[in-house]
């Protein structure tokens, strides 16, 4: 039995996961009064919320997702079905749940039972609920009820949806036609026999969820009362959504012996395996055969989710889901011999999925040669989604496992069918090495997917590939292998430079083998220079190959000792020449770090270079979406193996952390206020007023008070309004932020204290006081943010916050080789001192 493993979640997703639905209450609440039509209004609060749901996974992961459900009609999205108990105790969230996903464009048909409220109602009647076999015995007093009950039940939900500024159309009977089950024995209890969309059609064209009740007809008209479950998987049948969801309470499935959730159930694989247990009986019993009964009509891409309301989001959007998942999942077949696969199937996935071939690098056949001179295993599933081939040498059996290829289309991924196909992998192979091409960014799985199933990783500067390895233990042998890496066709064209070498967070072990990289800097002379200069030469990894300054050309370089280097002057055009460079930052004014780029970029274009990675701490591309923005404590997944990365700003940076975990409480009609005040070292060396200390004493210098570009970069990277005034002190070093955020609803300190501990919580370069306000004086040479105030005004709408930061640190240079870091495959905090 395969047995899956879904990403585990991080503390931090989850904990954003579980804040993902009480975000959007004071955002939709006042959308009411707003102008529904005002469609610039709808795509921004769209934007919004897709942001939002960035929170939730990473960017990619959620447009994927996202691109998905958008991808089929309407109607085919979800079917969720809501229990009696979640419409008393979750309401708000239910409502919350779903008003987010009708906001991002989506209409999951909602059906609800009642069974906890109609017991309540019996038992004041003064009728005793009676079973058979698990159905309710509805006589003519019981049916009565229950048409009331339900019928105020689902205004209940609709009217809690029109609060949230969601419409929604309340549709009580209509769509399942139904016979008597067994007249005799349950009474008005019905069998449905058909299910008419036309009122979930009609509901959705007129851009409202439909709410359906658990209520059939009889082709004469008696209303019958049918199992929710039941009729939700009817309603299943017939549509054929991607999506077929369950809320309960418990938020999964669990297991009976280990009292862990269940994460995953792949019913070809595990179904029968399943049964077999003691301990799934009663309603975990019945649950799983209805889904196996509902699944196996319907095409493989569906699944089931049980999950709770406020999960509803993380279950939707992430890989990791935050459920139960219940699928048909796919069967794998392995083969130990080429001809006994179907080569037309080979071919199939290898023409629509490996870049090599499309490319019209290699041609199917002549791979389909190569591969009969090694022992290979092939590993797929039915409909030829994934395939994996992996590879021993038979002349040298000491040498690991070869992964060749994982291929895999976007349905596969979205399903998760990699990760089966990993574990089998897993299984069979102790020791594997594996290489991932720059090219594989373009992908179905991207370089995060290897590098999270990796036990360590190589990557060639040369080529931008990465080597993978997981189970070689000792250090001796992960030489070899990294030396056999080193040796292979893709260093052969230029000589073996630098390189980084990293272990990875479930195993982080340390290697005599660590290499350094080098690292290039352009634009010197500046204080920010001057402090990456001081935190590279106490730096394990990285070396220092060339100091950039056209003032300061042909001068030596101090404050560095672990080489002899001097200052040279470096035009745009030198740099492709400098080879054994790995990673180039770029100190320079804005404006100046363009024609440096170009020179790069071109040269990767050409083949004249290998890729390199390039940091520019200034503000030329903090706003495009070719370069990743380098603030880590966001922004982590899409920085690993990035190689065009935009530092933030100092203020920037700052204002961020004040206000991220803030976003969902924020009042949508009162834009937060940043007051900054820096010290005149971010006012740079070149002489102005704003570093002259004769202006500076016994004064405050305001300037740039509106559209200053770090306003702009704050406003654009939460996607929301943010106002910012900036000043300049006589102190040198360091920036006091005092932010004033006016609230969508009301908390107290202790509330956003809470929010900004749980948000950082584990974040090295972040602390959160306990109380009072962080001073810039103790923060000065600091490379973490302090943040603290929380001081709300009485009527518990308007918070202020406040933070430092040391700009020439967390907001320049610090920040840079943390993105470094990241960026090479070191250690995220490498030469960073932490205190
Ligand atoms: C419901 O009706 C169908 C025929 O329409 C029948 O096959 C099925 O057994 C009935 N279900 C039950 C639980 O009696
Ligand atoms: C490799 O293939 C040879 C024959 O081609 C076979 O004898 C040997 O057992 C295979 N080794 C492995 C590890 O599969
Ligand atoms: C480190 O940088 C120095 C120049 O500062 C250079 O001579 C040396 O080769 C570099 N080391 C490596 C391992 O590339």
């Amino acid at each position: 039995m395969l047995s899956i493993a879904r990403k585990v979640s991080t503390p931090m997703v989850a904990r954003l996961a579980a804040r993902s639905t009480p975000l959007v209450r004071p955002m939709v609440a006042a959308r009411r009064q707003y102008n529904a039509y005002n469609n610039d209004a709808a795509a921004a609060e769209k934007e919004t919320i897709v942001k939002l749901l960035y929170n939730i996974g990473s960017r990619k992961e959620v447009e994927q997702y996202l691109r998905h459900f958008s991808s089929v009609e309407s109607q085919k999205f979800a079917v969720i079905k809501v229990g009696g108990a979640v419409l008393t105790d979750e309401l708000e969230t239910l409502a919350s749940a779903l008003t987010f996903l009708n906001r991002v464009g989506l209409y999951p048909i909602v059906l609800h039972g009642g069974g906890p409220q109609l017991n309540r109602l019996l038992e004041d009647a003064g009728v005793e609920p009676q079973y058979e076999e698990g159905i309710r015995i509805t006589d003519a007093t019981t049916m009565e009820i229950a048409r009331k009950v339900f019928m105020a039940e689902n205004l209940k939900l609709v009217d809690a949806l029109e609060r949230h500024g969601t419409r929604a159309r309340p549709i009580p009977g209509g769509v399942f036609s139904a016979e008597y089950l067994d007249k005799d024995k349950y009474g008005f209890v019905g069998n449905i026999t058909g299910v008419n969309k036309d009122a979930i059609e009609s509901s959705i064209r007129a851009g409202a969820l439909p709410i359906l009740t658990s209520l059939a007809e009889t082709p004469d008209g008696q209303i019958l009362n049918v199992n929710a479950d039941v009729a939700a998987a009817e309603l299943a049948t017939v549509l054929e959504p991607l999506k077929i969801v369950f809320l309960n309470e418990k938020n999964g499935l669990y297991h009976g012996v280990t009292g862990k959730k269940i994460v995953t159930i792949n019913l070809d694989e595990e179904y029968e395996d399943l049964m077999k247990e003691p301990w799934v009986k009663y309603g975990t019993r019945l649950k799983i055969r209805q889904c196996k009964e509902l699944l196996d009509g319907l095409p493989r891409s569906s699944s089931v989710a049980i999950i709770s309301a406020s999960h509803l989001h993380k279950e939707l959007f992430t890989d990791s889901g935050a459920g139960t998942l219940i699928r048909r999942g796919h069967k794998l077949f392995k083969y130990n011999k080429l001809d006994q696969v179907d080569p037309d199937k080979i071919r199939r996935i290898m023409e629509s999925e490996d870049p090599v071939v499309k490319s019209g690098e290699m041609s199917v056949a002549s791979y389909l040669r190569e591969l009969q001179r090694k022992n290979v295993t092939l590993y797929t599933d039915e409909p030829g989604q994934v395939m994996a081939i992996v590879t021993t040498d038979p002349a040298d059996p000491s040498k690991p496992a070869v992964l060749e290829k994982l291929l895999a289309s976007k349905t596969a991924v979205l399903n998760n069918v990699p990760d089966n196909l990993w574990s089998s992998i897993r299984k069979d192979h102790d020791v594997l090495t594996w290489r991932v091409s720059a090219k594989a960014e373009d992908g179905n799985l991207d370089q995060s997917w290897h590098f999270e199933r990796a036990d360590g990783s190589l990557r060639n500067p040369q080529d931008g590939s990465t080597m993978f390895f997981y189970g070689i233990q000792d250090s001796e042998r992960v030489k070899q292998t990294l030396d056999r890496f080193k040796g292979g066709a893709a260093t052969a064209k230029a000589p073996a430079g630098a390189r980084a070498f990293s272990t990875f967070a479930q195993q982080r072990r340390s290697y005599s083998t660590v290499k350094t990289a080098n690292v290039g800097l352009i634009g010197a002379r500046g204080y920010t220079g001057r402090e990456l200069i001081n935190i590279i030469n106490n730096h394990p990894n990285l070396n220092l190959t060339h100091v950039s300054s056209r003032e300061l050309e042909g001068k030596p370089l101090e404050g560095y000792t672990k080489s002899s280097l001097s200052y040279v002057n470096l035009k745009p055009e030198d740099l492709t020449a400098q080879k054994e460079v790995d990673a180039w930052v770029l100190a320079l004014p804005n404006g100046i770090c363009p024609p440096f780029v170009k020179q790069v970029d071109q040269a990767v274009k050409e083949n004249r270079s290998p890729e390199k990675v390039l940091i520019d701490l200034g503000a030329d591309y903090r706003f495009t979406d070719e370069w990743t923005y380098g603030l880590p404590e966001f922004n982590r997944k899409n920085l690993v193996g990035a190689t065009r990365i935009a530092n933030p700003g100092c203020y920037a940076t700052g204002a961020q952390m004040s206000l991220r975990p803030l976003l969902p409480f924020l009042d949508k009609y009162a834009a937060p206020t940043v007051f900054g005040v820096s010290g005149y070292s971010g006012a740079g060396t070149k002489p102005s007023p704003k570093n002259d200390p004769e202006v500076l004493r016994d004064n405050l210098l305001p300037y740039s008070m509106t559209n200053h570009i770090h306003e702009r970069e704050v406003s654009h990277q939460l996607g929301t309004p943010v106002n910012f005034i900036p000043h300049v002190a006589s102190y040198f070093q360091g920036i006091q932020l005092t932010v004033n955020v006016p609230l969508g609803k009301s908390m107290n300190a202790d509330d956003v204290r809470n929010v900004f501990q749980e948000f950082y919580q584990g974040e090295k370069l972040v602390k959160v006081l306990e109380s009072g306000e962080p001073y810039v004086r103790d923060n000065s040479g600091k490379h973490f943010v302090r943040i603290g105030g929380f001081s709300v005004h009485p009527d518990g709408k308007r918070v202020v916050v406040a933070a430092t930061i040391d700009n020439l640190l967390k907001g320049a240079a610090t920040q840079a080789v943390q993105n470094l870091n990241i960026a090479l495959g070191f250690d995220e905090y490498a030469g960073i001192p932490i205190e």
